[in-house]
């Protein structure tokens, strides 16, 4: 019997296994360390660049965007794709023009459409269907969102939600803050969906995939 491993180590070792990335990401990524703001990574960038390559995804739109890093890997996915647009949308401005910044010395900017305002608010307003809807908004607004990403996401279509293992918090039953229980619910809502194929792919803090019917 070997012994468990260190969920963290083996997340390391992954994120080692993806290529040297372009000197812009590479600074998003120190950006982040250095102040500890909680992007995606390489793996799970790498992951998204994946799924909208092998989706053939045109048309993405992402909910609490950052600084543009998971971004960034969306754009490249659809620039390869051939052309497209990615809805970047955070609702502090001085993030937003980051982003836009970032985004436009990777030769990504004209393909992403730049949001200031509420996230689930400007997905209600925007003109669907999208081929990938990304949420990475506050945890507690998980659930109230579902049914416009539903509403917005084109049949086929793939939604992706990050930090549904929230640190293995999801798994202890004396986590009872607001937050778990609002990612436990919105990931229990989609497994019980009969619209939705999903699976959490326990990747970083855990990423929900699901394919609307
Ligand atoms: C976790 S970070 C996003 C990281 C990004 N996905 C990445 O990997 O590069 C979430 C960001 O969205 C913002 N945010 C959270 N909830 C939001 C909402 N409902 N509407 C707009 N922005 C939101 C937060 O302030 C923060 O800047």
């Amino acid at each position: 019997m070997t012994r468990p491993v260190d969920l963290s180590a083996v997340s390391a070792y992954i994120e080692g296994l993806i290529p040297a990335r372009d000197p812009v990401l590479q600074e998003m990524e120190a950006r982040a360390r250095a102040s500890r703001f909680p992007i995606v990574g390489p793996a799970v960038g790498q992951l998204f660049y994946l799924l909208t390559r092998l989706g053939g995804a045109r048309r993405v739109f992402e909910l609490g965007s950052g600084f543009g890093y998971s971004t960034a890997w969306f754009a490249m996915g659809v620039r390869d794709n051939g052309g497209g647009e990615v809805t970047h949308v955070v609702w502090d401005e001085a993030l937003s023009r980051d982003a836009r910044a970032y985004l436009e010395r990777l030769g990504l900017g004209g393909l992403v459409r730049f949001r200031v305002g509420e996230a689930v608010a400007e997905l209600r307003g925007a003109d669907g269907p999208f081929d990938i809807i990304f949420s990475d908004i506050e945890k507690d607004g998980y659930p109230a969102s579902l049914p416009v990403i539903k509403a917005r996401l084109a049949p086929g279509g793939l939604m992706l939600v990050d930090n549904v293992v929230w640190s293995g918090r999801v798994l202890s039953p004396a986590a009872t803050d607001p937050d778990t229980r609002a990612i436990r619910a919105l990931t229990r809502a989609v497994a019980d969906d009969p619209e939705f194929t999903s699976v959490v792919v326990p990747l970083r803090d855990g990423v929900l995939l699901a394919r609307r019917r």
